[in-house]
């Protein structure tokens, strides 16, 4: 099967491929260097496009090549790259919530080849089949989740949601937790740490409640490019979610053993009956 060069990386981007006998069938392309990285919590103002803008101008600065997609009807990420200053690295943006009258959808979505992670920024109040479709070819899920009361039953649910509906495999270890805006040793936020570490979900970075964030969105630019005496914190913690996701194809592989270990114990059981 040949995919032509510009449809071949769009995230959702199924192709409708007629099949001898005129059967329509719905495929995704493979591209196996990509880590495809979906931010989401149904929740609203979690922090998703603060963490998509700071994570993709960490990658820049780390000599790397981010695109940013973004699902979000309210384009903030889109806006932010608008406001980024043109002494910066560019990062390329997908404005993914947008319908195009001129163009198809798989050339709307289309990410330049040299991409090597695509950051995709998700709406607040997705259904099941929007959560379906995003996580679909993800290679990392990141949650943010604010330590209060009712976010932390909220991630709960999304996190229920992913594990049950979206059936992410947890032994593929690509979904983690990011706590957000956290101010130190709240009740909450024990309580939130606690519910993940039963679920067995890691809690990659703790990000603090710092108006360096708010700065930032507002120049268009991430807390890597501020100046590192007053952001020193922040980066680190962003940092921390960047090696995290840096070692996707390990998880992934490793994810693919254990699968294949746990298959193999339940045949021999079976067998053994
Ligand atoms: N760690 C933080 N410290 C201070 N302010 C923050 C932090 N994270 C996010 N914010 C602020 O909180 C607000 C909501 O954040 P953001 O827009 O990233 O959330 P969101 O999940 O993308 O929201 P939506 O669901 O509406 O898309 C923004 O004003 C942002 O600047
Ligand atoms: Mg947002």
């Amino acid at each position: 099967m040949n995919w032509s060069k510009d449809s071949r990386l769009g995230l959702s981007d199924i192709y409708r491929v007629r099949e001898p006998g005129d059967r329509a069938m719905l495929r995704t392309p493979r591209h196996d260097n990509l880590n495809r990285v979906v931010i989401l919590n149904p929740k609203g103002g979690c922090g998703k496009s603060t963490l998509v803008t700071n994570i993709a101008a960490c990658y820049t600065v780390r000599g790397a090549t981010p695109a940013i997609m973004d699902f979000d009807p309210q384009g903030s990420a889109t806006a932010w790259l608008g406001r980024r200053p043109g002494d910066r690295p560019e990062i390329h943006g997908i404005a993914a919530f947008k319908r195009s009258m001129q163009a198809t959808r798989s050339w709307q979505l289309r990410v330049p080849e040299e991409t090597d992670t695509l950051l995709v920024d998700s709406a607040a109040g997705i259904s099941h089949d929007e959560l379906r479709e995003l996580t679909r070819d993800s290679s990392s899920i990141l949650v943010p989740v604010l330590p209060s009361m009712m976010d932390t039953h909220a991630a709960s649910r999304i996190i229920a949601d992913l594990l049950l509906v979206a059936k992410v495999n947890r032994n593929e270890q690509k979904l983690a937790v990011i706590a957000n805006r956290t101010r130190k040793n709240t009740k909450s936020l024990a309580k939130l740490m606690r519910f993940l570490d039963s679920l067995g979900i890691p809690i990659i970075a703790v990000l603090r409640d710092s108006q360096n964030f708010v700065y930032a969105a507002e120049e268009g630019i991430g807390v890597h490019e501020m100046q590192p005496s007053r952001v020193r914190q922040d980066v680190e913690q962003i940092d921390r979610i960047v090696t995290w996701l840096e070692g996707w194809q390990q998880r992934r592989q490793r994810g693919l053993e254990l699968t294949g270990m746990r298959r193999n114990v339940l045949s021999a059981a079976a067998s053994a009956r």
